[in-house]
């Protein structure tokens, strides 16, 4: 089975993925930024990986259409966004429907979009947590899979509240993608039966 992961930024959950799986699934990552230092993780784990420079296109909608053809060439059977940062357009997430999945920093429907865990300790919950769910054409707004819940106690800073939040990420998410990949077997399997 192959997984795609789709990363901007830092990358650590990529480097959680790939530790916990690399032994059962085809990983390949792709980036669009260039700068993005979860390339310097890929090269480091050895692992395939695409840059698609999203400023080397005229528009977004070029750069959209060379991430479709890829992603297409490259029948995955799961899309895993990790901290990617562009909006994937309608065509990509109707064509994988079910098949692409995010983790977001809070507890959905809180604090959707761009630094969660701040919106969330900013405003003072005392429970924030992670959601994984799947990709639909609502920011953060697809069906939901799991959460897990992180109490914000009294001593907590946003330093010590995103170390929490991103560990438990590292241990969630490759798990939760494990599983839906098994599932998937299964239901292939049932369906041959
Ligand atoms: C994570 O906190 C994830 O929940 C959010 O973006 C962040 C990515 O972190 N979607 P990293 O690049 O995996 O270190």
């Amino acid at each position: 089975k192959r997984i795609i992961v789709l990363a901007s930024g830092n990358g650590s959950n990529f480097e959680a993925i790939v530790k916990k799986l690399r032994n059962k699934y085809k990983i390949k990552l792709i980036s669009e930024n260039k700068n993005a230092y979860v390339l310097q993780r890929a090269i480091k784990l050895d692992i395939d990986y695409e840059l698609i420079n999203y400023k080397l296109y005229k528009s977004r909608e070029e750069y959209n259409q060379k991430l479709f053809e890829y992603l297409k060439r490259e029948e995955p059977d799961l899309i895993v966004l990790a901290g990617y940062m562009k909006i994937l357009p309608e065509y990509i997430v109707e064509h994988f429907e079910n098949q692409i999945i995010n983790i977001h920093p809070s507890l959905l429907p809180a604090f959707k979009g761009l630094n969660a865990i701040k919106q969330a300790f900013e405003y003072g919950v005392k429970y924030t947590g992670i959601t994984i769910h799947y990709v639909n054409n609502e920011l953060d707004g697809g069906k939901i899979i799991t959460q897990e819940v992180v109490k914000i106690e009294r001593e907590d800073t946003l330093e010590t509240l995103e170390e929490k939040i991103h560990k438990l990420e590292h241990k969630l998410y490759p798990k939760v993608i494990d599983k839906i990949l098994r599932l998937q077997e299964v239901a292939y399997e049932k369906s041959l039966n």
